[in-house]
């Protein structure tokens, strides 16, 4: 079948089988590998990306549910200035985590900003809570969220 969508902000089109994981479409057909493969199974993260206003795991999701709708992914991202302001404090707070489960990390980040750019820890929490990382304590992300949410509505006032 064939899928249109706008793909970090490009019209694009591509034939996929019918249970084709967006994951796997966003990686071989379309080359863009921000989003990683973890767990394969909806659990960690890893492949996070923003599927219209919402944070999806793109391991989960079949590429044809995006037919017509909107997706986002690090790469895309990353061309934006919230990503810059994001970046910044995620430096800053020392919320940078390693290259695998950073973009997913980032992408819910975004939505948890999008969604509200003054969110409690209580509230970043929660929405981290679908991104596994083993090797360190979640206080430095949080900590990034919660200064560059700070930022934005600085930029905004
Ligand atoms: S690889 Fe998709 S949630 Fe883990
Ligand atoms: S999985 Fe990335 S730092 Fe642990």
């Amino acid at each position: 079948m064939t899928i249109r969508f706008t793909l970090n902000g490009e019209r694009v089109s591509t034939d996929v089988a019918p249970l084709a994981r967006l994951l796997d479409v966003l990686r071989d057909e379309f080359g863009l590998h921000g989003a990683k493969e973890g767990c394969g199974e909806g659990e960690c993260g890893a492949c996070a990306v923003m599927l219209d206003a919402l944070v999806v795991n793109s391991c989960i999701t079949p590429a044809a549910a995006v037919d017509g709708r909107t997706v986002l992914t690090i790469e895309g991202y990353r061309t934006s200035s919230r990503y810059r302001v994001v970046e910044q404090a995620f430096s800053d707070a020392g919320g940078v985590q390693c290259g695998f489960c950073t973009p997913g990390i980032v992408m819910t980040a975004e939505s948890i900003l999008a969604a509200n750019a003054a969110p409690s820890d209580e509230e970043i929490r929660h929405g981290l809570s679908g991104n596994l990382c083993r090797c360190t304590g979640y206080a430095t992300i949080v900590e990034a969220i919660r200064l560059a949410g700070e930022r934005i509505r600085d930029a905004r006032a």
